[in-house]
């Protein structure tokens, strides 16, 4: 199977399921004219973020790592007029794009942007005693996964959806000698997702116009506070 079959099929998957999807194709559009890297979920894979998220009845949902804020789009819309989405970001210049889109979106009511290192931002949430989430989304620097994993477990709940991009990348997963630190960031992850009794998870990989990743999904099954 080639990279060049799995783009034809999610752009089939594409034609079927999301023909019109005008919130979606501008955020791409002005996400690209700023200058942001071209790293945001697939559309088949923002679509399964969404059906996640609405079939998880999810009404708070927190996101590490915004870009133009596709996949959060993605996500925001499966939330009630009442729900919350918290997102996190690095880089004041992808925010500030982000930003934009998702109030394009019209869901800018429903969204709070929060500019600056995840890892400092987490341990605000945690004090700030924020009402737990019940889905995280895990998609910025791969080196910090394993951090970010613990901050989550502190801001969930039984039941909590644990999602994480990119825990696949290529299969170079599988080499455990690699001195990639997003390589080893991923593999201590999904080593913590698996020895954590307060987790049931898995792996599931995908193909298409991203190439070969996976998402890693797990969901807490006990108090975690
Ligand atoms: N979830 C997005 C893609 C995120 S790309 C989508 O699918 O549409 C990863 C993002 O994480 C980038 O915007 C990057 O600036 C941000 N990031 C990197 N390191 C970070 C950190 N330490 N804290 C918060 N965000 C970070
Ligand atoms: C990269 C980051 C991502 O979140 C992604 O989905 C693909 C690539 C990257 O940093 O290269
Ligand atoms: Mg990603």
């Amino acid at each position: 199977m080639s990279q060049e079959r799995w783009t034809a099929v999610d752009a089939y998957v594409q034609n079927l399921f999301m023909p019109d999807d005008p919130a979606l194709e501008r955020t791409l559009e002005e996400s690209s004219a700023a200058g942001l890297p071209n790293i945001a979920v697939s559309p088949a894979q923002g679509k399964l973020l969404t059906l996640l998220a609405q079939s998880h009845g999810a009404k708070r949902i927190l996101e590490i790592g915004t870009l133009g804020g596709y996949s959060t789009i993605c996500l925001a819309r499966a939330l009630p007029g009442d729900g919350e989405l918290v997102t996190l970001e690095y880089s004041p210049h992808h925010a500030e794009v982000a930003h934009a889109n998702i109030v394009r979106a019209g869901l800018g009511d429903i969204v709070t942007i929060r500019t600056g290192p995840a890892q400092d931002i987490l341990p605000e949430l945690v004090s700030e005693d924020v009402e737990p989430f019940d889905l995280i989304f895990i998609d910025a620097d791969k080196g910090n996964y394993p951090e970010y994993l613990g901050w989550s477990l502190m801001l969930s709940r039984p039941g909590t959806l644990i999602i994480a991009d990119n825990v696949v990348r290529d299969g170079r997963i599988v080499d455990g000698d690699s001195s990639d630190v997003n390589i080893q960031g991923a593999r201590r992850f999904n080593e913590l997702l698996a020895a954590d009794p307060r987790l049931d998870a898995t792996i599931v990989q995908t193909v298409g116009s991203k190439g070969h990743d996976g998402f890693a999904l797990a969901v807490v099954n006990m108090p975690t506070t």
